[in-house]
Parts: structure tokens; sequence; C-alpha cells
């Protein structure tokens, strides 16, 4: 996600936040700017592109001598990469400049509202709105037209603002988007994240969400939302940047895995309004729904779990057949596709090469495309006819976690979506599984506190050889990714397989000792499901069994078992597939794998 800086100091500022932004660079970026004082006036300089690009443009800031300024490295959501869509974003009359960190979910209405007193756009950005804003509430007092601004925003902000006539001082709020200040005697700041004050002090102070950030060069005073003061204890940071960069965790992967409820909720949120679905980018109308005859899910990798999982859902909610293809062989196979397929891709980086080839395949068959992305701008989000973004940030593990979370979110609403203008469910359905969905973020907080469980569970199968994960329907495709995390970060060999099917050949492999993870979260199949594993547990398996505390599976009857929360049959993938990814990331650490890095793979594989 977007990184802010601020700074106020006896010192010129703009070598600070360029250093600053360098600290925020592993959060991943698509452009970046600064915003300093010149001649009474502010001056916003920003490019699309790499820091170095800033650098350049800037010769590095050594041109100004403004001791104050802001500082910002943008993660596109609303609006694509470019130099107009970068921030810091300045109001009309350059009177405000503003960096932001969140998503405004209200930009829209207050946008018409300010076009219609005259404001002028120069960006697709939810940010922009709020600089103009600030403008039109102007009272000459900085700090009653922030306080009377942020009122009016709804969604998550944190926000750096600086005003052309108060030229010593900055106001920055944090609200559900992360800030921290930092002191000391050359001025103050504010960041993102710990990384980009570490150059200039350790002393720090967290911000809450709702409170205002008032900063000078010898002042730091705190404010609730009613303006009253607050005393913040100021700490000392211990951790070294790499340990910060992390936000204090070991793994990037371990920090998103802990992100997902954040995540989800971030996804899930601006897509549902009153209980109604809101699905912002896709506009299917009921009559073009009712010409598809069936829908192809094309991904890769952990993306093409997410389309096996989907597969399930939409055909119980709408009753259309549903595909799930592996896009390097989707793309080869002469596809059965036409002006009646509905094509959905899904793609964290929107630029794998398979799953781009698969789209242009499908468009070019006639099929109508939809694709589910993490990335703003990028290539797969670009050709398709329509798009919708999982808010899940930068993803920076390999292997993912936070951005599979959001694609089943999304795959969810999209179905939802789909069954209720073509009918096949009631609004009492509907209003159901819309509240159903909004939990999932607080039933994964819930499951994430297991995490040590599972870590010293995990320490028993450090040294596997094997490894197998058997389940029925859903529980079969969140085998299928359990498998994958596994495998991918611990190079233990790992195979998922549909429970049912076990006894066709590979239950030979089965001995004494034999490692499987028995997935038992859908309770229509639950007695079948167990059937198999007492079929493994016969020739001498260990079985790890996940399922849920009132599906009455007695622990006798396997090994270790892991209770986890209900929720709606289809939805139970968002909630099973976590302990899965703790057990894989722990198993891993346990080996001493390169977690963040695993050998032989790649982020994104951008060739064939
Ligand atoms: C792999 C990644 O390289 O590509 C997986 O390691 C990912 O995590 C797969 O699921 C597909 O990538 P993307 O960006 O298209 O989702």
């Amino acid at each position: 996600m977007c990184g802010i800086v601020g700074f106020t100091g006896k010192k010129p500022a703009a070598p600070i936040l360029l250093e600053g932004l360098a600290r925020l660079e592993y959060r991943g970026y698509d452009s970046a700017g600064i915003a300093v004082f010149k001649n009474d006036k502010i001056s916003v300089k920003k490019s699309c592109g790499k820091l170095q690009m800033l650098r350049d443009l800037i010769n590095d800031g050594v041109d100004f001598d403004s001791t104050v300024g802001i500082g910002h490295t943008r993660w596109a959501t609303h609006g694509k990469p470019s130099d107009e869509n970068s921030h810091p974003h300045r109001s009309q009359s350059g009177l405000f400049a503003i960096v932001h960190n969140g998503i405004i979910e209200n930009y829209a209405s207050l946008r018409k509202t300010l076009k219609k007193k005259g404001y002028t756009f120069l960006s697709e950005t939810d940010t922009e709105v709020v600089a103009h804003l600030l403008e039109e509430n102007y009272t000459g007092d900085f700090f009653e037209t922030v306080s009377k601004t942020i009122a009016m925003l709804e969604g998550s902000y944190a926000l750096g603002i600086l005003c052309k006539n108060n030229p010593d001082e900055m106001y920055a709020v944090r609200k559900s988007s992360p800030l921290i200040v930092g002191l000391s005697d050359e001025g103050n700041m504010v960041a993102s994240d710990i990384p980009a004050i570490l150059p200039v002090t350790r002393k720090i102070c967290y911000l809450n969400d709702n409170e205002i950030v008032h900063l000078t060069a010898d002042s730091v005073e705190i404010f609730d939302m009613d303006k009253n003061k607050i005393e913040r204890e100021v700490k000392t940071v211990e951790w070294d940047v790499s340990a910060a960069e992390k936000g204090g965790y070991e793994h990037f992967m371990i920090k998103e895995i802990m992100e997902q409820p954040k995540a989800l909720r971030e996804t899930i949120a601006p897509r549902i309004k009153d209980g109604q679905i809101h699905l912002d980018g896709i506009n299917l109308t009921k009559e073009q729904l009712e010409k598809v005859q069936r829908i192809n899910i094309i991904a890769c990798g952990s993306a093409y779990h997410v389309g096996v999982v989907g597969k399930y859902v939409i055909e119980q909610m709408c009753r259309i057949p549903v595909f799930a293809e592996i896009a390097s062989e989707f793309r080869y196979a002469d596809p059965i596709i036409d002006e009646n397929s509905l094509v959905i891709i899904i793609s964290q980086s929107g630029e794998t090469a398979d799953t781009l080839e698969a789209l242009r395949v499908a468009k070019k068959q006639g099929a109508t495309t939809l694709a589910i992305v993490n990335v703003v701008g990028s290539s797969i989000a670009n050709e398709a006819q329509h798009v919708l973004y999982t808010w899940a940030g930068p993803e920076i593990s390999v292997a993912t976690t936070k951005a599979y979370s959001t694609q089943l979110a999304l795959m969810y609403l999209i179905s939802l979506d789909i069954a209720q203008k073509l009918g096949r469910v009631d609004d009492k359905y509907v209003g159901k599984m819309l509240s159903s969905i909004e939990a999932l973020p607080e039933k994964v907080e819930k499951i994430l506190k297991i995490a040590p469980e599972i870590e010293e569970m995990a320490q028993r199968y450090a040294y596997l050889e094997h490894a197998y994960f058997l389940g029925r329907n859903l529980d079969y495709a969140v085998a299928l990714e359990a498998s994958l995390k596994l495998k991918e970060i611990s190079y233990i060999h790992s195979e998922a397989y549909a429970a049912g099917e076990l006894k066709h050949g590979t239950i030979s492999l089965i001995e004494t000792g034999t490692f499987v993870v028995g997935l038992a979260c859908t309770e229509r199949l639950v007695a079948k499901t167990m059937s198999n594993i007492k079929e493994v547990k016969a020739r001498g398996a260990e079985v790890l069994l996940l399922t849920c505390e009132d599906y009455g599976v007695h622990s006798e009857e396997v090994d270790h078992i892991l209770d986890i929360p209900t929720t709606h049959e289809l939805l139970m993938p968002s909630l099973e597939v976590v302990p899965l990814q703790l057990l894989g990331y722990y198993i891993a650490k346990a080996r001493n794998c390169d977690i963040d890095k695993p050998r032989n793979l790649a982020k994104s594989v951008t060739v064939e």
C-alpha cells in the first residue's frame, strides 16, 4: 500500500523525505512525490515510476531549502499509475497539499459536490477530493479546517497535510491506516511505517485511529477528533531496518497472513452498502447474464485454487456450469469459448504470462471477460472488459496468502451478484450471505489466535518427506491450496486429493507414519470424509484433522484435531485455509527455509 512521510525541522526536508520514501520502497509502489515550501508557495514534485525518477526530477532535492515537507509512494487503488494520479495532490488554488494512504469510500459523492462548486480535477484519485475539500472548508484556521474536513470523510485514511499560509507546520491524521510519529532535536516526523523514521530517530509514538497530530520543528501535539489534547508515551525502536520492514514479524509471509483480516475488510467493505452488493468496475446486466451458458475461471497457482472454490460456489448459487481451468492448459486447448461464455480471470500481479494469454484467447473468441486483480493498471486489469480489485495491498511474500483470501471474498460477491441478478436466490438469502461475508474478517482474526498452537504442533512435522491433504468438494478445493502452501515454502513433497478418490490408487502410498491432513469443514460431507480418514488411519497414517467445533468428530478418531469457527458452508474456504497457511509457514520455519523467497519460484511468472 501507499507510503507517507512528513518532516518539520531545522534542516532541509527534501533529502529526509527522499530517504524516508526509499525506506518504504519494499512495500511496493508505482509512483512517488514530495511537497515542500519554496518562495512562499507549496512546490509539488512527483512522477510515475521508481523513486530514482523523482530523485532525478528534483536533483536529489538539493535545490529546496524548505525545512517542512511531505512525501509519498503510491500503490495505485483509484486510478492507474500516472504522473497526474501520483501524490502529493494540491488543492485548486495551491492553498493545501496532501498525501494519503487508504481508501475514501465516499469520494465519488464528495467529488460531485465539489465539481458543482467549480472545482476542477486533474486526477482520478479519491485523494484529490480531500485536497479540494480542505480548500472549500478553509476558515483561516489550519486546525479547524482539517478537523471539519475529516469529519466529512468515510473510509480509511492516513493523511499528511500542508497549508501555504502555515509554512512552519503540518497536520497528519490517522483513521484505519497506520501512522507513526518520530521525535528528534533535528525535527519531527510522521510516516506510515517505522523504517522511514529510523534514519532520523528511534524515538517514536504510535497514533491511534481517529487522532490528529500537529507537528512543528519543536513540538508534537496529538488530539482526538474533539480537539482534546492527548498525552502519548514515547517509545524507542530497538528493531533493525529489516525487522522494521516486516513490522516486527520474522517474514513477510507471516506478516501478510496476519494482515488478512484488514485486507478482507478493505476488500469487502466498499462492496456492501445498506445490504446491497456494489461491484465497482463490473456492470454485467441481467440481460447479459441471461445469455451466459457457461463460466470459465482461469488462473495459475493459488489463484487457480480460488477458481476451484469459485466453481463450487457459483454452481451452487447460480446453477450455471462452471469450469476452473489452469491458464497454461486452457490457452492451448482450443477451448470451447464463445459470446455465451463469461470468463473470470484471477491474478494477484495481473502480469502472469499464461493468464494474460488465456485472457486474450477468451476475448478473441467473443467471451465476456472479468478480472479479479490486486495490482491497479496491470496488463490483465487493462485488457479485461470488467475488473474488480482486491484491496490486499502489496504482497511481498512469493507464497500468496492475503491476495488468495481477498480473491475468495470477491469470488463470493461476484457469485452472489450473478445469482441475485438472475433471480436464482431471494433477498433473504442475499442478506444472510452478505452478513456472513462481512463477518469473515472477525472470524479469521479469531482463528489467527491459534497460531502459537499450530507453531507448536508444526515442530512434529518438520522432518516429513511426504504429506497428503484430503477433502471433498470445497474442502478439496482448499486442500489444493494448503498442499501448495506447504510444498512451495518447505520443499516437502505434498499432494492434495479428493478424499473419495484416494482409494482408486494413491492409497497404496499410505503406510505407517504417513502424514495426512483431513479437511472436514463441509458439514453435510463430514461423515463421508471421516470414512476416508478411517481408511488411511487403518493403514497407519498420522492424521491431523481440520473441522468445526460442533460437527461431531471425536478426537480419538484422529491423532490431532484443529477446530475452527463455522460460517455458511460456501464461505468455509475463507476460514479453513488460515490454519493451513499457518501450518505450512511454521513447518517451513522449523526447517529454516527461505520462506519469503523459496528456491526456483517467482512472485509473478511473466514468461511462459
Ligand atoms: C506464482 C505465485 O508464481 O504465480 C503464486 O508464486 C501465484 O502465489 C501464481 O498464485 C499466479 O500468480 P498471479 O500473480 O497471476 O496470481
